[in-house]
């Protein structure tokens, strides 16, 4: 199948990839000239296990191509995928304007019969919005469908989540429409569900929302057990044997941050309000989130006093393992009250520390974990990376001068590291 993917973020680069990888015959098209080069010499542009290879393999093949001509692409294709950028305004409703900007362009190249795919995720109703914007805005009388079929890979593991989706959710104005998109991801052999484009774009906000739900709710549950001597490790586990709960997305910590859980949970917010009606349990989900670097900081300062002139070792940057992806990091608002506040920061993550250089320019980036530790009066574990379960924790200690570590994931069993010779802090044990 010709298939023109528009936008070349986490989701357009990596679907795209997959479905040339597929066999498909797959053009990505960006506005962004540099970048569009960049991928067109085979660098991935993010970190994503497996992508590159996959990306250089279907160059190399032919059967993958990126572009700046987005009208040359969409007038190829016959399914044209939408993956743009979907930000927060500032009064947290979902910023439309480059999924306006593809719809128009799909508008302007439309020239032949042409199934149009949302896969950014966005509020309920846009996809009656992009149809109507190509339907006042097209050339010629052609016709097209528009389709909503959301994403729900994960960074880190975006590749294998893309092969092997728990569900794929078709939302088509009929099933002679959704029957392209089975087409496409027959190979897969996943399960799909086939609906209507509301509940399509409704089951993406409310998965997530959900998933951010499951987050806070542990980390409430954290705080009681930190006062109340209980661990919430084991009490996430207790919970997560009972198949109606689950154990995924129960791990207590600093809190979710990356590009979605945060953008989503405001935006389901703001659907719910534009209905008029109550969004009182979202609105909690992001305040309880909101609280809970104020409260690692307060235990920071209570064991360690002011931090103005410490050392202090940030271990982990990206908003999680896997990734070097700083959007909404924790470790961005760790960092800037630790520069506030006056202490001397030496960081280390295996992969975003060059994304934060720029970011935060004064902070010392060593090559390991042992390195950052050095001389450090307290080590903060922000990033549950592998490389941080495995660390010699002896080593670590003998590296720094007082022996303070606060692990914001939960990552060590407390009576190693007490063994180890540590004061720990972790969460919610
Ligand atoms: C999420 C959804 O999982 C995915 O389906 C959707 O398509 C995009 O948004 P992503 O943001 O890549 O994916 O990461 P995810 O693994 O879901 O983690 C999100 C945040 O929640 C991270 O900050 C993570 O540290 C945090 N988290 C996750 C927890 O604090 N506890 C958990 O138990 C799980």
């Amino acid at each position: 199948m010709y298939v023109c993917v528009i936008g070349t973020g986490y989701v357009g680069l990596v679907t795209g990839t997959v479905f040339a990888d597929l066999g498909n015959d797959v053009a990505c098209a960006d506005v962004d000239e540099k970048k569009i080069q960049r991928l067109s010499a085979g660098e991935p542009v993010i970190y994503e296990p497996g992508l590159e290879e996959m990306l250089q393999r279907n160059l190399e093949d032919g059967r993958l191509t990126f572009t700046t001509d987005i009208d040359e692409a969409v007038r190829r294709a016959q399914v044209v995928f939408i993956a743009v950028g979907t930000p927060p305004k500032d009064n947290g409703e979902t910023d439309l304007s480059q999924v306006e900007a593809a719809a128009l362009s799909i508008a302007r190249a439309l020239n032949s019969y042409k199934v149009i795919v949302n896969k950014s995720t966005v509020p309920v109703g846009t996809g009656d919005f992009v149809r109507q914007i190509i339907e006042r805005n097209r050339r010629r009388q052609v016709e097209f469908d528009v389709v909503s079929n959301p994403e729900f890979l994960r960074e880190g593991s975006a590749i294998a989540d893309t092969l092997e989706p728990d569900r794929i959710v078709i939302g088509a104005p009929s099933q002679q429409v959704a029957l392209w998109l089975l087409e496409l991801y027959a190979p897969l052999e996943r399960p799909m569900l086939i609906t209507d484009v509301e509940s399509a774009e409704l089951i993406k906000y409310a998965s997530n929302a959900f998933l951010a739900m499951k987050i806070s709710f542990v980390n409430q549950i954290a705080d009681i057990c930190e006062a109340a001597g209980a661990d919430v490790t084991q009490v996430a586990k207790g919970m997560g044997f009972d198949k109606r709960i689950g154990p995924a997305f129960l791990q207590a910590g600093l809190g979710f941050g990356g590009s979605c859980f945060p953008k989503d949970t405001l935006s389901i917010i703001q659907s719910a309000k534009r209905y008029g009606l109550s969004a009182d349990l979202f609105e909690a989900i992001l305040r309880v989130n909101k609280e809970r670097i104020p409260r690692f900081l307060e235990r920071i300062q209570q064991k360690l006093g002011s931090v103005a002139k410490k050392r202090i070792a940030v271990l982990g940057l990206a908003f999680k393992p896997n990734t070097d992806d700083l959007r909404d990091a924790k470790s961005l608002e760790i960092l800037q009250w630790l520069l506030d506040q006056g202490a001397e920061v030496a960081a280390y993550d295996p992969v975003a520390m060059e994304r934060a250089k720029e970011l935060f320019p004064t902070v010392r980036y060593a090559q390991s974990a042992y390195e950052a530790a050095d001389g450090a009066d307290a080590a903060i574990v922000v990033t549950e990376w592998n490389e941080f379960k495995l660390l010699n924790l002896d080593k670590l200690r003998a590296a720094m001068r007082q022996p303070f570590l606060f692990d914001g994931r939960n990552i060590y069993p407390p009576e190693r590291v007490r063994k180890a010779g540590f004061e720990y802090v972790s969460i919610g044990r």
